[in-house]
């Protein structure tokens, strides 16, 4: 029903596309997005818990998105405060055609880290869902991910998780090729 070798060459060919590989501000359509969005809800899912939660942003929302991040990081970060990465934070997001928020829901029912791989397996559904429609993207846990005040801002409480962003735009500067130590170093056979 598939081709195996067209489903190697796409799962082989994934890569992280960052912001400033993007030409900035294309906007990739929402159909596309959409797309992405119903292959992650295809990701396995322990007693169907279905964990995933997203937060589109796109458009003015970008703003909004930079604007939250950045000034949340001023606020809270203390002796540690950089300018130059609160200008990031504040103008990254803008360089995008969306940034999905990605969030855990968490269900007492599983293990957490089931969740966390759940909500894993949704995100890799979107970076291959990427590959074929030509777009870029990559996930990020940086910016506001682990602070507890963000939570909110997209729609998570108590328990539930964070676990960074997705960002996505038209590929300007394409991402060289991934550099991997063999798969051989990495398993065992048993055979007997
Ligand atoms: C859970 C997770 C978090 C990540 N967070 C970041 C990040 O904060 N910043 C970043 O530049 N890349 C991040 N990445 C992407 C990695 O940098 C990228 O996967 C790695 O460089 C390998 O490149 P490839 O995805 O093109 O194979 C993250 C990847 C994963 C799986």
């Amino acid at each position: 029903m598939f081709n195996p070798e067209e489903i190697n060459s796409l799962i082989r060919s994934r890569r992280s596309v960052f912001a400033d590989q993007y030409v900035p501000g294309k906007k990739i359509p929402d159909e596309i997005i959409q797309q992405l969005l119903e292959n992650a809800n295809c990701a396995p899912t322990h007693k169907l818990t279905e964990p995933w939660r997203f937060t589109i942003f796109t458009g003015e929302g970008l703003k909004k998105f930079a604007e939250f991040q950045s000034e949340l990081y001023k606020k809270n970060a203390g002796d540690k405060f950089k300018q130059d990465k609160y200008g990031k934070l504040a103008t990254t997001p803008l360089l995008c055609s969306h940034i999905i928020a990605i969030g855990m829901k968490r269900n007492v029912s599983v293990p957490e880290m089931e969740e966390i791989a759940a909500v894993a397996c949704a995100v890799e559904n979107m970076y291959l869902s990427t590959v074929a429609y030509g777009i870029g993207g990559y996930w990020s846990t940086g910016g506001v991910t682990y602070d507890e005040e963000a939570k909110s801002f997209f729609g998570l409480q108590g328990d539930d998780r964070l676990m960074g962003f997705f960002y996505l735009g038209y590929i300007q500067t394409p991402s060289v090729k991934s550099m991997r130590r063999p798969i051989n170093e990495k398993i065992t056979w048993i055979r007997e």
